[in-house]
């Protein structure tokens, strides 16, 4: 029995997700006041646990009078036990319900400063230390765990060894622009972009790894996208080739984001996450050249009857006469309750209607400044360059499944790039756009074997040549074809919970202009 509650038997603690194993009985849950509504004689507990959420019912009747006045008296987030009997209710978050006998109040909690009207995104960031215990982080943080364990769960199943490359390193690995720069016993060092070049000598030795670590990018620019501390997950493949490569990326993304749904149904409900758009997952990823995919960024190819340009102009349209719609129902029902005569509740049911209405017309103004900017990027763009997050916007907009981009011109991709020995104006980069406006999850590809052609990379990119001897090292002995990738986590945290914003996707988020909490 003990084994079913807890994994460690000497500690017989009970939690919200184990209450349908004691329904009609007594059980004693520990939490968090989340929120607190009382009539003359009940007072009603929202419990927060951690694991999940429990409605706590304390009657004068059962508590005595002195246990009631201080169950009226508890503030937001007071920290509490509170015992009785589990009853089943299916209208309550969890489905069960707490008729209390005893409380017992570890502290009385006064003047929480989050509470459930509107913050400021900036406050909350401020209050990250607090903000954590609110419900959608509380679900992002578990979808985030879901994916690391997946992720892990993966590359374990396939024969791949897990390495921890230096966070501490003497050279670059992608571009010297965004280093991150220390003082290594009076020796400059910077933090790493990075574990690829290490991943690549562990793969020599391991034939298969994968790293799962921070990395740093002296990111100036305020994106939804960016972080100036992100972890990263770089698996390396001896004897691989890039089409191999992207086999694996799509066996991997497919796997982690079917075992988070299966794992994760409460969390992802919580977030308002549509299934059914990571459910595409399970088919094949379209693969473009980036020659096709710039050609259909521009409007000179369609997908399928699609044009990306003229779906873009009709959303466009589509936005301009929604917002219209939700304008003018606001006003009608503003209007309808000004006129008077309206009952209480059908009051409360309209400026509900108001409110969602006024959040869906912030977003759909958002979209009405945002898309003739992304046209405007797609019918500009320049042959040679690399996307940008407007670019992918626009390209990804026909798909509604990850697509892989893969032959770049080689001078816009990393110096360890293979050159396509069909055609060496391509480097065998590949990018993962992930679709709803995501893009960019995963930067990846094929290494270069020849020294010759390395040694002429690394003076192109005027990197020191001296620190990477022993990269070098890896093409003079025993050098064989390898590839390998590497995926952003808090993307694809922001991408599966649907985020505004990957500052949402860590528990403590650092990037330009933040370093606290
Ligand atoms: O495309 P990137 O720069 O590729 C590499 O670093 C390679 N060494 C990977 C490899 O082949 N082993 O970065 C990989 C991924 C990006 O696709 C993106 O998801 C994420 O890392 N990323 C960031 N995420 C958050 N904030 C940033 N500033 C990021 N920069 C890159
Ligand atoms: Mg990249």
């Amino acid at each position: 029995m003990y084994s079913k509650i807890s994994k460690i038997s000497s500690i017989n603690k009970m939690h919200t997700k184990q209450l349908d194993q004691f329904v009609g009985q007594e059980v004693t849950l520990q939490g968090w006041v989340a929120n607190r509504r009382e009539s003359k004689t009940v007072v009603f507990i929202n419990l927060r646990d951690g694991r999940g959420m429990c409605q706590c019912i304390l009657g004068v009747e059962d508590l005595g009078e002195e246990l009631f006045a201080t169950a009226k008296s508890l503030g937001q987030e007071s920290s509490v036990a509170i015992t009785g009997k589990v009853v089943v209710d299916e209208r309550q978050i969890g489905g069960y319900e707490l008729h209390a006998s005893h409380l017992k109040v570890y502290q009385n909690a006064k003047d929480y400063p989050i509470s459930n009207k509107e913050h400021g995104i900036e406050f909350l960031v401020d209050n990250r230390h607090l903000w954590l215990r609110s419900r959608r982080q509380w679900a992002i943080m578990r979808v985030r765990n879901s994916i690391i364990y997946a992720i892990h769960n993966f590359f374990q199943r396939e024969g791949f060894v897990q390495m921890d490359a230096p966070i501490f390193t003497g050279n670059a690995a992608e571009g010297t622009t965004d280093l991150f720069e220390t003082d290594y016993y009076g020796q400059p060092a910077y933090l790493t972009q990075s574990g690829q070049l290490y991943g690549e000598a562990m793969a020599m030795a391991m034939g298969k790894i994968y790293t799962f670590g921070p990395t740093f990018r002296a990111e100036k620019s305020k994106t939804r996208r960016h972080l100036s501390e992100f972890w990263m997950i770089e698996p390396e493949m001896a004897f691989c080739d890039i089409f191999e490569n992207m086999d694996t990326i799509e066996a991997f993304l497919r796997a982690v984001v079917l075992e988070v749904i299966e794992k994760c149904p409460e969390e992802l409900e919580v977030l308002g996450r549509d299934i059914s758009k990571l459910q595409t997952i399970s088919k094949t990823f379209p693969r473009l050249s980036y020659d096709e995919a710039v050609e259909i960024l521009k409007g000179h190819k369609d997908v399928e009857g699609q044009n990306s340009i003229k779906v873009l102009e009709q959303d466009l349209l589509n936005v301009e006469m929604r917002i219209a719609e939700v304008k003018a129902d606001i006003s009608s029902r503003e209007a309808a309750i000004a006129a008077g005569g309206m009952k209480k509740g059908e009051i409360n049911f309209n400026q509900n209607k108001i409110d969602s209405q006024k959040q869906e017309l912030k977003q759909l103004e958002e979209d009405q400044r945002n898309i003739p900017n992304w046209l405007k990027s797609a019918r500009d763009f320049v042959y040679g360059n690399d996307f940008g997050g407007s670019d992918e916007t626009v390209l990804t907009r026909l798909f509604d499944n990850p697509i892989m981009v893969y032959d770049w011109p080689h001078e816009i991709k990393a110096f360890y790039m293979k050159r396509n020995p069909e055609d060496p104006r391509f480097a065998r980069g590949v990018d993962v756009l992930a679709p709803e406006g995501y893009g960019e999850i995963v930067g990846g590809g094929e290494r270069e074997t020849s020294e010759e052609w390395l040694v002429e990379k690394i003076q192109e990119h005027k990197l020191p040549m001296d620190v990477f001897q022993w990269y070098l090292d890896l093409r003079r002995y025993g050098s064989v074809p390898h590839a390998g990738f590497g995926l952003g986590l808090e993307r694809l945290v922001a991408w599966v919970c649907k985020l505004d914003h990957v500052r949402e996707t860590i528990p403590f988020p650092r990037y330009y202009g933040r370093l606290e909490p």
